[in-house]
């Protein structure tokens, strides 16, 4: 009787440890695929002295609004859904919020980019999560749905026009070699 009492609790215990071990590893499954690949650094990284620093890149960017978008709003705009989707960066994986369009809102999220050695090579940039950005990165926030601010420079879009004056300053052929 007392075997048989002992032999039952222990393949009880023996079945739920398994099922334990295999919920667990579920959820660590499930965890990971929700979780956005990148995350994002922020500018104050990018323009650290040996990165971005000096790059006319970073210096003509913060002479456009996209710098200073969502630090110009009214107290009350900055706390509007609506705007906050279209005058930010992003949230990083700690749930901080990027305020302004800073790099990563054009070029992706830059956890996995931002090391000297592959942002030196430009497909391993790409490979680790850099995008170039094409009109649609544009379009994804200068759109009829966004701010009338903000829908105003996606009327008439004009690719060339506004990357030579609406952006920042591009590296030339000379700055590539
Ligand atoms: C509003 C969108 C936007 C923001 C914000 C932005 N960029 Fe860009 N960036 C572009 C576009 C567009 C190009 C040109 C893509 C092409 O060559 O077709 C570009 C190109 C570049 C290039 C050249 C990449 C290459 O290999 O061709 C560098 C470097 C760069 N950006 C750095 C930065 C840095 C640093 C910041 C932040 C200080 C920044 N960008 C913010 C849109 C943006
Ligand atoms: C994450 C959203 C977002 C993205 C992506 C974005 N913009 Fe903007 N852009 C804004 C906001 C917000 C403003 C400021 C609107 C205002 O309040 O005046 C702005 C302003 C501008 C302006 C006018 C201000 C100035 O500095 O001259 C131009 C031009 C512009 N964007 C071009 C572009 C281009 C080109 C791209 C793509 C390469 C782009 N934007 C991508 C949100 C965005």
């Amino acid at each position: 009787m007392h075997k048989k009492f002992w032999m039952i609790l222990l393949s009880i215990l023996v079945v739920m440890s398994f099922s334990l071990a295999a919920f667990a590893e579920d959820a660590k499954k499930e965890a990971k695929e929700d979780k956005p690949e990148y995350d994002y650094i922020g500018v104050d990284k990018c323009a650290l002295k040996p990165c971005h620093g000096k790059d006319p890149a970073y210096e003509t960017w913060l002479e456009t609004k996209h710098a200073y978008a969502f630090d110009s709003l009214s107290a009350e705009k900055q706390k509007d859904p609506k705007y906050i989707k279209y005058y930010t960066t992003g949230e990083t994986k700690r749930g901080k919020l990027l305020p302004n369009i800073q790099c990563e809102a054009c070029h992706g999220p830059g956890s996995d980019y931002k090391s000297m050695k592959i942002m030196k090579d430009r497909e391993q940039s790409i490979a680790n999560g850099l995008l170039i950005p094409d009109a649609e990165t544009c379009m994804g926030c200068h759109n009829a749905d966004s701010p009338e601010e903000v829908a105003e420079f996606g009327k008439d879009f004009d690719w060339e026009e506004m990357i030579a004056t609406g952006v920042h300053a591009l590296p030339t052929e000379d700055d590539k070699k």
